[in-house]
């Protein structure tokens, strides 16, 4: 096995990038892609489970891919490629849904809330799980930085590696979820008690979108649900849920900690000025995001061949993996 610590992480090209996934992943990826050997993967197997438009999705799959290298991902430091690119995520699952008990899958929560209420659903629904744990426990990544909502879909790629070694001797890196304290679960603008999404982007004042423009942003924030009260500090009470949102965002972009991040708000009265503060830093930060976007989308070639050589570094590491997977399971490997 490797001595090299390796991280995985992906996001699924489903919706359009919202700033839950900037704070509670990518700045995170950006940010740490120095300390060790990174793999980032834009899932769009994944997004294929709640069945997309075909056009729709390959211009989110390029998207999602250009936002990414925008945000500073460094193709030297960075592996990132689309996953349909590299057979061996598509082949590990299945070989690991032989040994993955359909229970543990019954028992996603995400499963269940994304099923709930629906006549009927794709079997790659229930499967997921089981494609991200390929996803990560080819390449042996030992860090997943995700946020806190696919810390159950990390334990369980732990379990699975966990039970392929026990059945087939050690094969894979058992995981971690790591998981930023405060980015970690961004909530929504217009509902504080419910996690900021991709999938309701498209409900007005709900997500602040990379891609929006600074007036939009601005808009965003200044519609955002509070309380009745006036006190400008971090608590956990549900009633000052709105307010403690808007000052997380603040702290993950400035850096500074809690104490630090109350004392800039010491004199403001009002949650109108706290809520154009924070759309301020929030515009400082994606504008540059959104400007190198649109330059690299100048350039789809380009970005295509950006992908093919990661694609190519990635299969380099996780085709042979599946290999050894095949070997220890019995099939014959010409
Ligand atoms: P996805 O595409 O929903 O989200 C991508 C990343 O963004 C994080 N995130 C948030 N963090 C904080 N606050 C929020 N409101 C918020 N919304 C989203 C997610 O936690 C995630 O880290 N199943 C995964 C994609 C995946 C994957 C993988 C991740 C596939 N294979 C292997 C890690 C490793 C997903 O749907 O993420």
């Amino acid at each position: 096995m490797k001595e090299i610590k390796r991280v995985f992480s992906g996001v699924q090209p489903s919706g359009d990038p919202q700033l839950g996934n900037y704070l509670g992943a990518f700045k995170g990826w950006v940010d740490r892609q120095s300390e060790k050997e990174n793999f980032f993967c834009v899932v769009d197997l994944h997004a294929l489970t709640v069945t997309p438009d075909p056009e729709q999705l390959v211009s989110q799959t390029r998207d999602l891919a250009a936002i990414l290298f925008a945000c500073g991902l460094d193709p030297k430091k960075s592996t990132l490629f689309v996953q349909s690119h590299v057979p061996a995520h598509a082949e590990g699952c299945w070989l690991l849904n032989c040994v993955t008990p359909l229970g543990w899958l019954e028992r996603m929560t995400q499963f269940k809330d994304k099923s709930e209420g629906r006549g009927s659903v794709s079997t790659a629904l229930l499967d997921y799980p089981v494609l991200m744990a390929a996803d990560i426990i080819l390449y042996d990544a030992h860090e997943v930085p995700v946020g806190e909502d696919q810390k159950q879909h990390v334990e369980l790629a732990r379990d699975i590696a966990n039970r392929f070694n026990s059945i087939y001797g050690e094969t894979f890196v058992v995981p971690e979820p790591v998981i930023p304290d405060i980015g970690g679960r961004v909530m929504g603008l217009n509902d504080p008690m419910v996690k900021m999404s991709k999938s309701y982007s498209h409900i007005r004042g709900h997500a602040v979108r990379m891609l929006d423009d600074p007036k939009e942003i601005e808009r965003s924030f200044m519609r955002a649900v509070t309380d009745s009260g006036n006190e400008i500090r971090f608590s956990e009470e549900e009633e000052k849920a709105g307010v403690n949102n808007l000052l997380g965002i603040y702290k993950v972009i400035t850096g500074k900690n809690e104490k630090e991040v109350e004392r800039d708000f010491e004199s403001v009265r009002g949650y109108g000025d706290l809520k154009k503060t924070v759309a301020e830093v929030v515009v400082e930060e994606l504008t540059p995001i959104r400007e190198q976007y649109e330059h690299l989308m100048d350039d789809v070639a380009e970005l295509d061949r950006l992908l093919a050589i990661g694609a190519e570094h990635a299969a380099s590491v996780s085709m042979p993996k599946v290999r050894e997977m095949k070997e220890k399971m019995g099939l014959i490997v010409p």
